[in-house]
Formats: C-alpha cells, structure tokens, sequence
C-alpha cells in the first residue's frame, strides 16, 4: 500500500479540491464511522471520509437514515476525526438538525467545535439555501446533496432514480447552481442519470461527487458497502472490492471451533 501518511502529509483541504476539479484529478471519498476504519481510509490514500448519516443503517440497523441523532454523529464524527491525517474529513448533518437557519448554526457550530471535523454536508436545494448561507456565513465549509437525498425518504416513499422526469431534472440543475453561488465548495449528487449528472459537472466550477451518478469529478461509496461486508445490499452502481462478509464469517468460525476444541489458546498464547 502507499505511503500517504508521513511526518509531513499535507491535510486534503477544500481548496485543494477545487484545484483538483481544476486540473482534471479525480477525487475518491468514503465514508467512514469509526477510529480503525478512518485510520485504514486515510492511510489508502481516499482524498475525502464522509461520516455518513447511512451510519443510521450501517453501524445501528435501522432502516432509514431519519433515526440519527445529532449526539450519535457527533460521537461517531469524533472517533473518525481522531484517525484522520490527510483526508478531509466531512460530517453530516443529522435529519431535523438544521430546518431553520437559527437551529442549523447552532447545531452546525456543535459539531465543528466537539467533533474537529472539517466541513459539513446537507441534505437539499433551495429549500435549506438560507441555512447554508448562514452556516457558511458563520465559518464553517459547506458539502451540498442533491438527488436521491435519503433523510426524504419518507417524502419521496422509494429508494428509485431522482429526476428522471424534465421538471425535476431543471429543478435539480437549478438547486445546484443555487449551493454553488451560495457557497457550498463541492455537492454530492446520488442515484440520477449519468447524463444529467454530466451537466452539472460541465456547469459548475465545484467538485461533483457521484454515488450512483455515472461520471463526476469524484466518487463517494459507503465502506461496508465497497467492502462487501453487507451481503444483501447489492446496487447495480456499487462496485465491492473485498468480499468481507466471508473473510469474517470464515474468520470468526475458525475462533469458535479453535475455542470449542481447546485449541486456542496455546502455550505460546499465554502468560
Ligand atoms: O450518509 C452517507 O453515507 C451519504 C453518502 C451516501 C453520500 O450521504
């Protein structure tokens, strides 16, 4: 593996990211939940660790995103900060926590000052353009989302393609160049026509990242997800890239027959 991580590695920082739009350099961004994990994302090299709110699902089982709280990110946001040298570390910004720009400072400001993390990322167009305004106004760098915004989901009712359909897709183009002129520094668009993602990457003069959104200037997945560790989650646009679920099933099988036999521990594995 690479040497990312030395005495002197350079934190990823926002303007770092747009200079790599600039320069044509595509940038990898996963997400990340925990201290061990943020260490191994970080010394692979990835460019930017989402603490995703799909923690909701990934780390706590539940079946939507709605149930984060903004305690819960903040100490998952923390434990990641903790692992991380090089890559910009992004948080989100739990569902309900910023539906007003008064609530949306205050909660954002929390997480900066408890978590260490570096910017944050919301959920909506121009709908939530006054809060991020105002959280940008206040310091605090921007990550838009558009598309398939999973905290909507029970506005939306499916997990299906957003903006399919002409109005939506203008309403789309529309909300982005909107984060951009409002300041946000880079937008994660999810599950929308590769085409329609290419127009916004050709538009805006900010990083697009895709998830389930053909090419853009980069490319987020979840870390379960790309690992394979979730057997059933299998999205015509994930690539995996490990098979962990059978690594760990196969793993922690052998423990319990070595433990069931008597074989583990040994002399050598004892004081
Ligand atoms: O919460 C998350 O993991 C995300 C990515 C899917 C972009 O928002």
């Amino acid at each position: 593996m690479a040497g990312y991580i030395t005495d002197d590695t350079k934190k990823v920082t926002t303007r770092r990211l747009l200079e790599m739009k600039q320069n044509g350099e595509k940038i990898s961004m996963l997400t990340a939940y925990d201290y061990t994990t943020a260490l191994i994302v970080d010394g692979a090299g990835v460019d930017v660790i989402l603490v995703g709110d799909s923690a909701a699902n990934v780390m706590a089982g539940h079946a939507t995103t709605v149930p984060m709280t903004l305690d819960a990110m903040i100490m998952y946001a923390a434990s990641v900060v903790r692992g991380v040298k090089r890559a910009l570390v992004v948080v989100d910004m739990p569902f309900g926590t910023y539906t007003n720009p008064v609530d949306g400072v205050r909660n954002a400001v929390r997480v900066m000052q408890e978590t260490g993390c570096d910017a944050l990322k919301l959920e909506g167009g121009s709908e939530i353009s006054e809060t991020v305004r105002r959280i940008i106004e206040a310091g605090i760098p921007v990550m838009g989302h558009l598309g398939l915004t999973p905290q909507s989901i029970h506005k939306f009712g499916t997990y299906a393609v957003r903006a399919k359909e002409e109005a939506e897709a203008r309403k789309l183009l529309d909300d982005a160049r909107l984060l951009q002129e409002t300041g946000c520094f880079s937008i994660v668009l999810e599950k929308i026509p590769a085409a329609l993602s290419a127009q916004a990457v050709a538009g805006l003069s900010i990083p697009v990242i895709g998830i389930g959104a053909g090419m853009c200037d980069g490319q987020v997945l979840v870390v379960d997800d790309m690992l394979g560790k979730n057997k059933g989650f299998k999205p015509k646009f994930l690539r995996t890239y490990a098979d962990l679920h059978a690594v760990m099933t196969d793993a922690i099988g052998r423990y319990v027959a070595d433990v069931k036999s008597g074989d583990f521990p040994n002399g050598k594995e004892q004081y």
